[in-house]
């Protein structure tokens, strides 16, 4: 178990909290956060990406988990933070982060959400469409506001990971291509708009990555498309957002430390500076999962167990595919333990299975080994911290569970659960059906 990750009389201790005690006082199912490992792990990929090179920026993907306290630990601790929509926009907004923190991306932003954008001041937005540039014009002079930009590119290096996430090839929905005819005339027009001002380039390769060398393959990529921008238009780009996609550990994988991706990249791209008498441009990464992913659990509650001899052996949770959609979408493979029961040996095969009405999708743990769950115990799924709230649905009219956050042995409220008044708010019987 990690350092944030306990046994005390037989229970699982989660930063200093017993889970048990969480469970009981916030009632299952629910989502806890270690404020302990976020902090630790911003001030690993801290001390390699910036104390090095301080014009470098983090820009916490948040779509990983996406709320209100989120946003502020991130500003608390000094890093930018990715929006990817008007809602992740709206709620930044609302916690009052300052807009200069804030980078936007997305490969189909809304008017209404590139007005909110600009509106506000965002620091970044990263332009991925060859229409968005005349988008943004058409806003900033409505509003008679300049912005500040990045433009997406596709670098085309092949990364190993789940095709569902992989985003930076060719083909893909993100960003422009780097085809001469498409990219310079582009790159031309940023310069030349009086309403924009063009910093550089910005990609994304993929998630859930272990291996640096695509990582560094498209740097160089990047690198030659800024020294060709300087020659051809005397302009050379200030700065370079490599995206996020730092894997973790689910289950057996190895988590490479931040410094195995950045330090060799960010001594790459030093070393070409300086053999091409290039000004270092600044820097920004894009962590989502490797920030809040580990830092993450979920406790749910057994309800019934079903013993198929010879088969199957289940234990049924108080949630599933409605709170932790990835094992559905991704087949992703999670570990857990029986919280209450955590010194017991796991020597029995179980699947941990949802309470939907979906069959093999709604199974969050297929043939885990556990102390034999029966129904009252707390089941504490490890490493949900990222995509897992912020993917969650209201599937079967199952509300959205809350969101704990601890440190220390101190336990509160994030995120409230979800009531059936919240679920029922906007609907309506119209007359037609009365
Ligand atoms: C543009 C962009 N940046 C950052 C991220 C974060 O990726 P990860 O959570 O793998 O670090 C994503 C994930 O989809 C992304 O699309």
């Amino acid at each position: 178990m990690s350092n944030i990750k306990e046994v005390k009389n037989g229970h699982l201790y989660f930063d200093g909290c017993d889970t048990v005690e969480l469970a009981k006082e916030f009632g299952t199912p629910i989502y806890v956060y270690s404020k302990t490992d976020i902090v630790a792990r911003i001030d690993e990929l801290k001390e390699c990406f910036v104390a090095p090179y301080p014009k470098n920026r983090i820009a916490y993907a948040a779509k990983a988990f996406c709320c209100m306290g989120i946003y502020k630990l991130c500003e608390n601790e000094g890093i930018s933070m990715d929006v990817v929509s008007g809602g992740e926009l709206f709620t930044a907004m609302k916690a009052k982060i300052d807009p200069e923190k804030l980078e936007f991306n997305g490969n189909n932003k809304l008017p209404s959400e590139l007005a909110a954008a600009i509106d506000y001041g965002v620091g970044r937005i990263i332009v991925d469409g060859e229409q968005e540039l005349d988008l943004i014009e058409k806003i900033c002079e409505e509003q008679e506001k300049t912005t500040d930009i990045l433009i997406r590119i596709t670098p085309c290096v092949e990364v190993d990971t789940h095709d569902y996430i992989v985003t930076g090839r060719k083909d893909s929905k993100f960003g422009l291509n780097i085809d001469p005819d498409v990219i310079f005339p582009y790159i031309k027009r940023a310069i030349d708009s009086k309403y924009v001002r063009f910093h550089g380039f910005h990609y994304h390769l993929g998630s859930q990555l272990f291996d640096n060398k695509p990582m560094l393959d498209a740097v160089d990529v990047a690198l030659e498309l800024m020294k060709e921008c300087r020659e051809r238009f005397g302009f050379a780009p200030g700065e370079l957002n490599i995206g996020g996609g730092v894997g973790v550990t689910y289950t057996d994988e190895v988590r490479m430390p931040f410094s195995y991706f950045y330090t060799p990249i960010l001594e790459k791209i030093a070393a070409w500076c300086e053999k091409e008498d290039y000004e270092m441009p600044a820097i920004i990464c894009e962590p989502g999962r490797a920030l809040v992913a580990e830092a993450g659990i979920q406790l749910y509650t057994v309800g019934m167990t079903k013993n198929i001899p010879g088969i199957r052996r289940y234990a049924a949770i108080d949630g599933g595919m409605s709170d932790n959609i990835r094992p559905a979408l991704y087949g992703s493979v999670y570990g857990g333990v029986v919280a209450n029961r955590v010194d017991e040996p796991a020597d029995e095969i179980v699947t941990i299975c949802g309470k939907c009405c979906e069959g093999d999708s709604d199974m969050i743990i297929k043939g885990g080994k556990f102390a034999s769950p029966r129904s009252g115990d707390i089941i504490a799924v490890f490493s949900t911290g990222a995509y897992g709230y912020s993917m969650a649905n209201n599937y079967n009219r199952n509300p959205i569970p809350g969101v704990v956050i601890v440190e220390k042995g101190e336990a509160e409220w994030l995120i409230k659960p979800q009531s059936y008044e919240h679920m029922t708010a906007l609907d309506l019987l119209p007359e037609m059906l009365k």
